[in-house]
């Protein structure tokens, strides 16, 4: 099974949400579990890999992308949980993929059919732009989650990513399955009640009846290089991750 965690701008939780479900199923769902790192910020692999500036560009996703070779697949501090890392210089494959004649969509897909039989989950954190390496994540999944922030640009941008999830399914992969929209973020503040409201009175049923509330303790969490099952089980974030890691499995 294998679900891409994504949405069309930067900031929004994607990172912070792959790191939670994935460690989460890992940690306390007993489950085998890849996270797939193809955001070349590489902010899931910095908390997840230990000493990850030794990581070269060989031994991270861009070998699969850049040179069509298996993924590079590293273990966590975490058992149950092992990561293919990002780098920096993945930033470099549009272009690249841009002129590239090969199936440059299915660059993931083909390597991840590979080894997706070993694992009871794979969850790939998504970059914010709609590019070749997002088409690559969403053409190798089976579903999407899009992470939605408060805001009327968050909002305005889930129709832009509406439309990408539309031409994958037309000429790449038409199975795929968008899960659910998941709210991040959320606080006391008219603009997040608001924002809510319109979320699921657009998308209805689509989204998720848990929703993840703004709390800092996630934030330390990654600046400690932690995941926030380990860093904090009592925080609220915590306890909303399970609760969304357990509608997830029902869902599926
Ligand atoms: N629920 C939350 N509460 C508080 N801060 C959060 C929450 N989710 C994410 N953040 C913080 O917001 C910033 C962006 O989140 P991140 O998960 O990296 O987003 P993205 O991957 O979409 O760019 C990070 O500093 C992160 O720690
Ligand atoms: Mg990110």
């Amino acid at each position: 099974m294998i679900i891409s965690i994504a949405s069309q701008k930067g900031g929004t939780g994607k990172t912070s949400s792959s790191l939670s479900i994935a460690s989460g199923l890992a940690d306390i769902f007993n489950k085998k579990v890849l996270l797939v790192d193809i955001d070349p910020q590489a902010n899931s692999s910095k908390v997840l890999v230990k000493d990850y500036q030794k990581i070269s560009k060989e031994d991270s996703i861009c070998a699969t992308i850049l040179d069509r070779k298996p993924l590079p697949i590293h273990s966590t501090g975490i058992e149950n949980l092992d990561i293919v890392p990002s780098h920096i210089l993945l930033s470099n494959t549009d272009i690249e993929l841009t002129t590239a004649k090969d199936h440059r969509e299915g660059r993931l897909n083909r390597e991840l059919e590979k080894v997706k039989d070993d694992y009871d989950f794979v969850i790939i954190d998504c970059p914010p732009t709609l590019s070749w390496l997002t088409i690559n994540a969403f053409t190798a999944s089976d579903h999407i989650i899009i992470v939605v922030a408060p805001g009327y640009f968050e909002l305005d941008s889930l129709n832009q990513i509406g439309k990408t999830i539309k031409e994958v399914r037309e000429y790449f992969h038409p199975d795929i399955n968008l899960l659910g929209y998941l709210f991040v973020m959320s606080d006391p503040t008219i603009n997040s009640r608001t924002s809510l409201k319109i979320l699921r009175q657009t998308y209805t049923e689509k989204v998720f009846n848990t929703i993840i509330p703004r709390n800092t303790d996630l934030r330390d969490a990654h600046f400690n290089k932690q995941v926030i099952f380990r860093y904090n089980k009592e925080a609220k974030s915590s306890q909303a991750y399970k609760k969304l890691i357990s509608e997830l499995l029902e869902r599926l």
